[in-house]
């Protein structure tokens, strides 16, 4: 069962499944009971952003693999998925890591250079370079890096060419890595007080959960650009908003937000971050290429043949007992 996707058809994923002869069910489950009702009896799961939490698995009768269209699996409880033998799959970070790379320098450029603001202005017949007021010149900056994940560490590569100074806090790095990289390690705390624009790349986690609150936000300079192209919750959009407004903070520029308008249905724009100029939202989009979608969709289907026909998944999240 595809527990649920927003790629428009599930051609690529029903050719392998029916090729290694097994029979595709397509839904579009919105939460943990929709997963419960549709895939109780399935052999195994994809699941792009529906839930499939510890009630779906206990409640499976013979589910064998869930494999997540993506890296990240804070949607999949992986510890109940291991109790019951339950075999979870992810896609290996290269399938995106270049696309995320490339959105969060083209975030981080466009907030910075005040694209949108000027693109607005122009449109509404303002010819003035005024709008955009004030910029200030990128080289001699501090760019900081929430993470030095593989997409932060290519978010890096890119950010030097523009003559800005990388600082990276990543607690589970050896420092050595990131000064053979050219990137100062710093403390959480460093880097929120000390960048200039502070791009979040790091996982969803209890830790990072809500790391970006008032109290953290309160702490940046009032001249900082945050940029998210990590998961939404890291940052709490009412204390972002009260920074944005309050001048806490001069810009943000977002791929997601706190309420994950892509596990809603019938979702609407109603947070109140899109009445501010100084902030940019893309829909979740970072990752997405041609290359990369088409390429997670068949990660995702064929690690679910690979274990339903005894095989070793290829990238195993957590790890179950071979079956006989
Ligand atoms: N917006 C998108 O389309 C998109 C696409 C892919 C990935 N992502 C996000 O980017 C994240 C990172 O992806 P990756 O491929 O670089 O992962 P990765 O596993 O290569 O790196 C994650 C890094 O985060 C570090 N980390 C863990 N907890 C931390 C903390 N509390 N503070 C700072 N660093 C911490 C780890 O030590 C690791 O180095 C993913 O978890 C996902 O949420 C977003």
């Amino acid at each position: 069962m595809i527990a649920d996707s927003d790629f428009g058809d599930v051609d690529i994923e029903r050719e392998i499944v029916e090729d290694a002869g097994f029979e595709l069910l397509a839904a579009q489950c919105k939460n943990e009971d929709e997963v419960i009702e549709r895939g109780r009896d399935v052999d195994g799961v994809l699941t792009q952003y529906a839930r499939v939490g510890s009630r779906a698995i206990d409640a499976f009768t013979r589910c064998r693999v869930i494999a997540r269209y993506g890296t990240g699996v804070d949607i999949v409880d992986v510890d109940a998925a291991t109790r019951r033998g339950i075999q979870v799959t992810n896609a290996p970070n290269d399938w995106c890591a270049e696309e995320v790379a490339d959105h969060a320098v083209a975030l981080w450029l466009a907030a910075a250079r005040k694209i949108c603001a000027y693109d607005q202005a122009t449109r509404q017949g303002t010819w003035q370079w005024q709008s955009g007021q004030p910029i200030w010149r990128l080289r001699g900056q501090v760019f900081g890096l929430l993470s030095f994940g593989a997409i932060a560490q290519l978010v890096a590569e890119r950010a030097r060419a523009f003559g800005v100074e990388v600082w990276a806090h990543d607690p589970f790095l050896d420092e050595s890595e990131l000064r053979s990289r050219h990137v100062r390690p710093v403390s959480f705390d460093q880097l929120v007080e000390g960048s200039d624009h502070l791009v979040i790349q790091a996982p969803l986690t209890p830790g990072t959960r809500h790391a970006f609150d008032r109290t953290t936000l309160r702490r940046m300079k009032p001249s900082a650009i945050l940029i998210n192209t990590a998961r939404g919750p890291i940052v709490e959009d009412t204390a972002l908003y009260q920074a944005l407004t309050e001048g806490w903070i001069a810009g943000a520029a977002l791929d997601d937000l706190e309420e994950e308008p892509a596990k809603q249905r019938d979702w609407r724009p109603h947070n109140p971050l899109f009445s501010l100029p100084n902030v940019i939202v893309t829909p979740h989009a970072a990752y997405y290429s041609e290359q990369a979608v088409t390429a997670v969709r068949r990660i995702a289907a064929e690690e679910a043949v690979r274990v339903l026909t005894g095989q070793n998944a290829r990238s195993p999240v957590n790890e179950v007992p071979a079956r006989l």
